[in-house]
């Protein structure tokens, strides 16, 4: 069981130890950006530069969501619009390791460039223990390059400041709460975000699909748990196939996209077993995604794999 108060208390000496000049930080409005985020701000103060990247990648509203939790928490903050840039950096990759490795130097990027005319020299990120543990710490197998580790190129001219290097997620959380982080009950989402949830090539088109699949499937699901339908999964979201399939739109054959439904229950991100959904939700799921992308996605199908012997996401 964490002291919670007994590491905030340590982590904001540890923090004002390490962070001598500015720091700047990534923060996607997760839980574990916003959590280190608030921790170096309680530090050093606009000493603290967070950085909201939007990199077109995002789910829906999620930019002017975490603009106000950004704010309500009085952390010196930015907003920088670099869609254009990761989609370039995207265009005909279609390798998941090559996408993290393009993403995160692309974030690095523009870190760099943001933290240059700050004048920051330590890059601050939300890095917990699974994220290092399952990227191979030497120890282990690389299971995937998380891009906030594996991604990191070798020239970086920043020193790291980690303050949630040893927590595990439900620790983070705990933390959250504690510090009043608005964003603790969110579910986790990977940094690469929309990328790994679009198979094959990440175009703005194909994140389209995915953000609205992945809204449909948050809000059902949000909605059926709330009303006492289902539990709340750790986390659910939705997955866009790149190969067509056979469907039929009006009295014609029409290839259409294939969307996926995931949703996981887990205490930690390490292992998990696939969610169950009620019927009437997976249909209601369905009929929602198939009506509003009517022209793009004809076939919806339930992820119903644990981890292992898949990871949560599908890259
Ligand atoms: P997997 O798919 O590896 O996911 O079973 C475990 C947890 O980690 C999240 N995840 C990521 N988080 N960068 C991150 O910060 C990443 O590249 C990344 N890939 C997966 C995933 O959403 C799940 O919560």
């Amino acid at each position: 069981m964490l002291d919670v108060e007994g590491f905030v208390n340590e982590s904001l000496e540890s923090i004002k130890a390490q962070v001598s000049g500015k720091a700047i930080i990534a923060c996607s409005g997760g839980v574990d950006s916003m959590v280190s985020a608030a921790l170096v701000s309680k530090a050093v103060g606009d000493r603290l530069l967070a950085i909201y990247v939007d990199s077109g990648l995002m789910r829906k509203g999620e930019t002017e969501e975490v603009r106000g939790m950004l704010q309500e928490m009085g952390i010196n903050f930015k907003v920088v619009d670099a869609a254009e840039e990761f989609f370039s950096a995207l265009k005909g990759v279609t390798d998941p390791e090559a996408k993290r490795k393009a993403i995160g130097e692309r974030f690095i990027r523009v870190f760099e460039r943001e933290a240059r005319s700050f004048g920051a020299d330590t890059l601050v990120q939300g890095t917990i223990a699974p994220d290092w543990i399952e990227s191979g710490d030497g120890v282990r197998d690389t299971i995937k390059s998380h891009h906030n580790v594996g991604g990191l190129p070798k020239d970086m001219e920043m020193s790291l400041c980690e303050p949630l290097r040893d927590l595990y997620k439900d620790e983070v959380r705990q933390v959250a709460r504690f510090l009043g982080v608005r964003s603790s009950e969110r579910q986790p989402f990977p940094g690469p975000a929309l990328a790994v949830r679009c198979l094959g090539e990440v175009t703005p088109e194909n994140v389209a699909i995915v953000r609205e699949a992945c809204y449909i499937v948050e809000d059902e699901i949000g909605k059926a748990a709330a009303s006492g339908g289902m539990e709340l999964p750790w986390q659910y979201f939705a997955v866009l196939l790149p190969s067509r399939s056979v469907g039929v739109q009006g009295d014609r054959r029409a290839y259409g996209r294939t969307v996926v439904i995931r949703a996981v229950c887990s205490v930690d991100g390490m292992t998990a077993t696939y969610a169950p959904i009620p019927t009437a939700i997976l249909d209601r799921i369905s009929s929602r995604i198939t009506n509003t992308m009517k022209s793009q996605v004809n076939r919806v199908v339930y992820d119903i794999t644990n981890k292992p012997p898949a990871t949560i996401e599908w890259e």
